[in-house]
């Protein structure tokens, strides 16, 4: 496997494989990779000979008061994970990724409204800015992305449609710890006692969802159902609860299996999470 620093040495190596007939997928994180990381990969490599997973925590996704500073940063563990799982090229730019002066942004208006993007503001705004030079830089034919991320998911799959990027979107499921709490790199931030509070938002989505699946339509009653499992948590503080349409994140008019998805974003402690389940 080989890291890469910049992105000459990232081409070279693209370029190489390209010559060879190989085409390229790429697997953007912020690395502290975990196994849905790595079920990214799978799917990479499924579809693609040549795989790139990019590790860069990207500044301009954050806020000023979110944690940056304090993002997990395993590098070494996260090579050795992606050369275990058959990884060819890790990239992992410097702060330098970003010219010292860049002036040039990619914003998405319509997706990233509402939801993650009303409670942090400018970070889709760097998520699309980052993706859009991450894919520019491997010049990947395919990317994956998380379905955990579910608004990230659909911004970048605006940006690829409204850019004509060439490059084929892949989304993997949401994987989970066996007790049901969506992986993710900040669940390490959490002490015992908040990530027993932080099992009741997948709890809480499962509730709601089996309510619909029983036929339940009324979208107030299935985020009712929702709402009264994650309020009896003291434990954990509700930042939003929606039911929204899966492919424009608008609130949906039914509670329809198939087309809705509750989404949800709540604290533990003073760690963020978000999670969905589509009905
Ligand atoms: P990061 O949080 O490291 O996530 C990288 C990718 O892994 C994203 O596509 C995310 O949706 C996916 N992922 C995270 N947890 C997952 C889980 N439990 N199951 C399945 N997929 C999961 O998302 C980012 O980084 C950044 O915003 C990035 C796209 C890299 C841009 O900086």
């Amino acid at each position: 496997m080989l890291l890469a620093r910049t992105v000459p040495e990232l081409r070279a190596a693209v370029e190489a494989a390209r010559a060879a007939g190989k085409a390229v997928g790429l697997v953007p994180t912020m690395g502290c990779l975990h196994e849905g990381h790595l079920s990214l990969v799978d799917l990479a490599r499924s579809r693609a000979a040549f795989t790139v997973v990019s590790i860069f925590v990207n500044p301009t996704q954050f806020g000023p008061k979110e944690d940056f500073a304090r993002y997990p940063r395993p590098f070494e563990e996260d090579c050795r994970l992606c050369a275990a799982r058959g990884v060819d090229v890790v990239f992992a730019p410097g702060a330098d990724f970003y010219a010292a002066d860049a002036s040039t942004w990619v914003e998405e208006t319509a997706v990233s409204q509402g939801l993650c993007g009303e409670h942090r503001p400018g970070h889709f705004r760097g998520v699309a800015t980052v993706v859009l030079k991450l894919l520019n830089a491997a010049r990947a034919d395919v990317a994956v992305f998380g379905r955990k991320d579910l608004q990230q998911l659909a911004v970048i799959r605006r940006l690829v449609r409204d850019l004509d990027v060439p490059v084929e979107i892949l989304e993997a499921p949401t994987a989970r710890d066996s007790d049901g709490l969506a992986m993710s790199s900040r669940n390490r931030y959490l002490s015992p006692a908040e990530r027993a509070a932080a099992l009741v938002i997948p709890a809480a989505l499962a509730a709601a969802a089996s309510l619909a699946r029983a036929g339940e339509r009324d979208p107030a009653k299935v985020l009712a159902a929702a709402r009264a499992r994650l309020a009896a948590e003291p434990g954990l503080r509700l930042q939003y609860l929606e039911l929204v349409d899966a492919d424009t994140l608008r609130p949906a008019p039914a509670a329809e299996p198939g087309r809705a998805v509750l989404a949800v974003a709540a604290f533990a402690g003073a760690t963020r999470l978000i999670d969905n389940l589509a009905l």
